[in-house]
């Protein structure tokens, strides 16, 4: 790192992630490594997000550890009250579209003797042409970062030919099972229903959200490069697929296990320095107590919200699967209700003797707790990928967006869990716990610890992400000479 050392303060990389808990998360590790390769990095969020990790994340460890990483923020336009979450994405997205390019346009071209010229920004795909725009219009390097999984994003790349082929739209519930055969890199493997979210619905409710994510997934064609959160031994064949039409394809994932691994100071558990909310420690006392591999964590994420019914339906399964169980509730993930954690009175006991309840866990210390036998999830892609990394069999329960992709390939591709897709049932979820937990849980310990050891080989000296980490980084100083 002498070279790098050298060159210190003169590379200054504005990193833009999506407003949302996932996309802040893995965008946060790569400002994190960036740092740590003597960049000078801003990190740029809207209003409230800021306020949000000022008041959960912990900021000051953030900047006493790194220095030359800095927050930005800009407005998202949207009320103080606004839910932001869920449907209410539609708002930021369209707001930050058509108000947020003078805003960012001003962060990129100010300048003072102390901070040196930005060089490159490195922009959320989720955010569509926004990035490409102002990029162009200041003239400075645009690489695209995507959150989601490589296989959503090329499937979602690959809709047009999709359509052309004949493979598309899906026609009814009935045509749900029907294979798709013709998708570069992973033929054979999708169902209808395995596709992301997008595109699911009927004919003609289908064209608008769908055509937009699309157009938005071509608009990293206009960037110089595209980095993604996965490893080449997770992902290969689709990122061998994605470097015939992307001049530049950096994996260099799993992020937080990529940061772990060149994170040179202490042994102390790593603060939470993205977090959205207040995280609740206290389960890792609680997992302390429990036996080896026996517990089953359950978490849907930053943003899904599910019914009282549907809640219920988890909460039976849970108990009468009779596994122990830490399950985080946020607080608002139960639609229209404010007191979701309340144990229904016939679960009571088998919940007190069992179950731990959160409003929000520090997930990536769970996962890596010797307690856990396994992780009953949304699948959301870094949920995924920190599951990967520490060893934990799925069972997946896909919400939208790109989990419905991700468990697919949980289930079928790597072998690392099982698909409870489409399907909201007690009998179901406790079958589904018991097969994993005991049936078969020799055989998914196995393939998720061999998938582990692969991940964390990808992220050491002379492994692929770690390979194309400092890829990247030549790549963007070379841009600036
Ligand atoms: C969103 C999309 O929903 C997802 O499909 C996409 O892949 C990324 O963006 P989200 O739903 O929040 O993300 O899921 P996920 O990608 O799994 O990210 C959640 C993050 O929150 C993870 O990094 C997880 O460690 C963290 N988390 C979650 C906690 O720290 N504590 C919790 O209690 C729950």
């Amino acid at each position: 790192m002498a070279e790098e050392e050298e060159e210190a303060g003169v590379n200054h990389v504005v990193l833009l992630p999506g407003p949302l808990q996932g996309n802040v998360n893995s965008m946060m590790k790569l400002a994190q490594l960036l740092a740590l390769h003597h960049f000078h990095v801003t990190f740029l969020t809207t209003d409230f997000i800021h306020r949000r990790l000022h008041r959960f994340a912990d900021i000051q460890a953030l900047s006493q550890t790194y220095p030359n990483l800095e927050l930005k923020t800009i407005s998202d336009g949207l009320p103080d009250d606004h839910p932001r979450s869920d449907n209410a994405l539609a708002d930021l997205y369209s707001f930050l579209n058509s108000h947020a390019k003078p805003l960012i346009r001003d962060i990129l071209v100010s300048q003072t003797a102390a901070k040196p010229k930005v060089t490159c920004l490195i922009g959320d795909g989720f955010l569509g042409g926004l990035t490409a725009d102002v990029a162009d219009e200041v003239g400075i390097p645009l690489i695209h970062f995507r959150a989601i999984s490589a296989s959503c994003f090329w499937a979602l790349f690959c809709a047009p030919n999709l359509f052309e082929s004949n493979q598309l739209p899906i026609r009814g519930e009935e045509d749900m099972d029907r294979v798709i055969t013709t998708l570069p890199g992973m033929e054979n493997i999708l169902r209808c229903r395995d596709l992301p979210s997008f595109y699911r619905g009927t004919e003609s409710n289908l064209v608008e959200p769908l055509k937009s994510t699309v157009f938005d997934c071509h608009q990293t064609l206009r960037a110089r490069g595209v980095i993604l959160n996965t490893f080449e031994d997770l992902d290969g064949p689709l990122l061998s697929q994605m470097r015939l039409k992307f001049p530049r394809v950096f994996a260099v994932g799993p992020l937080h296990a990529h940061l772990n691994s060149e994170r040179v100071f202490d042994a102390k558990p790593t603060p939470s320095m993205s977090s959205f909310w207040e995280v609740d420690r206290s389960c890792l006392t609680w997992l302390d107590s429990q036996p080896l591999k026996s517990v089953l964590y359950v978490s849907f994420g930053s943003i899904t919200t599910i019914t009282r019914e549907r809640l219920m339906e988890f909460w039976y399964g849970l108990v009468n699967s009779k596994k122990r169980f830490l399950w985080v509730i946020r607080p608002d993930m139960v639609a229209g209700e404010d007191n979701n954690d309340r144990v229904p009175a016939e679960l009571e006991e088998g919940t007190k003797e069992r179950g731990f309840i959160v409003g929000w866990a520090p997930q990536e210390e769970v996962l890596e707790h010797k307690a856990i036998g396994g992780f009953l999830t949304h699948s959301g892609w870094n949920s995924t990928l920190e599951s990967v990394v520490a060893g934990v069999p799925m069972i997946c329960w896909p919400y939208f967006a790109d989990q419905q992709i991700n468990s697919r390939f949980v289930s079928e591709v790597w072998k690392v869990g099982l698909d409870m897709k489409d399907v909201c049932d007690r009998d179901v979820v406790e079958k589904m716990v018991n097969d994993l937990m005991v049936h078969r849980r020799e055989e998914f310990l196995n393939s998720a610890k061999a998938m582990a050891k692969l991940a964390h080989k990808s992220v050491s000296p002379g492994g692929s992400s770690y390979s194309s980490l400092l890829d990247l980084i030549q790549y963007i100083k070379s841009t600036s000479r």
